[in-house]
């Protein structure tokens, strides 16, 4: 087969990744995302989704999601802001601000088009974005985007709120933004929110916060790392979460201001360019919402799991990160041998992916065990076990 020219150089590029070890491939699951993953017909315990309430294979809203789609039928057919924004949609956006404590939310398809639409919308020319340096992939696509429009970014050291301050401090941005994960998704561990608003407040600045972990997880009834820190609804808060790791669906909202929440509706490009979300997810999403509300049971099961895990691991040779979310990363370091242990752990029944550059920095590939709350005694004694065998 004669390949062109083009294709010569994404053949060259491909065989460097393949060489590098750094080849991404997916799996296949012919089951529904849960406790066990059935993959190649073999049953693994599964520690790879961020389903971390055990709901993306709720009964209740899965039923949610076909009552909707009778009711409401498969699409929403255009954009919120020409025709597709159907009273489901704006039911759910009530609920979730309501929920959150802001004045008013957003939904989106997305958490990556949520981030996409706040940074750059918010930061242009003569504005700053100060930036946490472990921040998402899509948080650091908003800030490139802003930079694109004319701000300066700056990055800061993970979680450095010296550094962050000094930043401001010598800043003469008309407008500064600070962009941080509330709860960092490769490490686990949460963001100084308490301290990054106090300079929010002292220098007046936005504070973006991507709480895709956090939401449904930490705080009174699962409101999220503001509430787990006890933190007001500030009107110079912009908090992003997303709906489809512990809300067990799909997409992605912004909570806010009212005057916030309008401009983003007016100017976030990625909002206004593209479809709205099929209004039976948004029916899917009211009903979740609910289960999160009144998912105590569930947390507290999360959290004695993942206290279970810690414990299990303390001691061994490799070092489980400090985290207190449902993230908890081992770092195994060489990513050759992030990936044998995977191996090793997958051929045991037990699905863990390894984490490697660039997805985290080079020499501390890892492997990144979700916790559920679905998740038994016995499937974390199984998971303990396998790893002080192998590790
Ligand atoms: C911290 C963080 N922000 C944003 C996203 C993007 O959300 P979504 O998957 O809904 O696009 C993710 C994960 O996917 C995430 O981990």
């Amino acid at each position: 087969m004669t390949t062109s020219p083009l294709e010569d150089r994404l053949t060259a590029e491909l065989a460097d990744i393949e060489t590098a070890g750094l080849t991404r491939r997916r799996r296949v699951l012919e089951s529904p995302c849960g406790r066990i993953a059935t993959v190649d017909g073999k049953n693994l315990l599964n520690f790879a989704a961020n389903d971390y309430l055990g709901l993306a294979g709720n009964p209740g809203i899965a039923r949610a999601l076909a009552d909707g789609a009778m009711q409401w039928g498969a699409g929403s057919g255009a954009s919120h802001l020409v025709s597709g924004h159907l009273a489901p949609h704006e039911a759910l956006e009530k609920e979730i601000a309501a929920f959150s404590g802001f004045p008013r939310a957003l939904t989106f398809s997305t958490g990556y088009l949520a981030n996409l639409a706040v940074t750059p919308t918010l930061a242009g020319r003569g504005d700053a974005v100060f930036a946490d340096k472990l921040n998402h992939a899509s948080l650091i696509d908003a800030m490139q985007q802003a930079k694109a429009n004319g701000a300066d970014v700056q990055r800061y050291a993970h979680n450095d709120v010296a550094a962050l301050e000094k930043l401001l401090a010598a800043s003469t941005a008309a407008h500064k933004v600070i962009v941080t994960d509330a709860v960092f998704s490769m490490d686990g561990d949460l963001a100084p929110l308490p301290l990054i608003f106090a300079l929010a407040e002292r220098y007046d600045a936005w504070l973006v916060i991507d709480d895709a972990h956090g939401f449904g997880v930490l705080g009174a009834h699962g409101q999220g790392s503001l509430a787990h820190f006890n933190l007001p609804a500030s009107p110079r808060i912009l908090l992003m979460g997303t709906l489809g790791k512990a809300a067990g669906v799909g997409g992605a909202f912004v909570a806010g201001s009212e005057t916030a929440i309008e401009y983003l509706l007016q100017k976030g490009r990625s909002y206004i360019f593209t479809t709205a979300q099929p209004p039976a997810i948004a029916c899917a999403l009211s009903k979740s919402l609910q289960l999160i509300k009144n998912g105590d049971a569930l947390r507290a099961n999360l959290m004695t799991r993942i206290g279970q895990l810690r414990d299990g691991l303390a001691g061994l040779p490799l070092t489980l990160l400090p985290s207190l979310t449902a993230i908890q990363p081992l770092i195994v370091g060489d990513n050759d041998a992030a990936v044998a242990l995977a191996k090793a752990l997958w051929e045991r029944g037990l699905w863990v992916p390894a984490i490697r550059p660039p997805t985290v920095p080079k020499g501390t590939a890892r492997l990144r065990i979700s916790v559920s709350a679905a998740h038994t005694e016995a499937d974390i004694d199984q998971l303990v076990t396998a790893l002080k065998e192998l590790a």
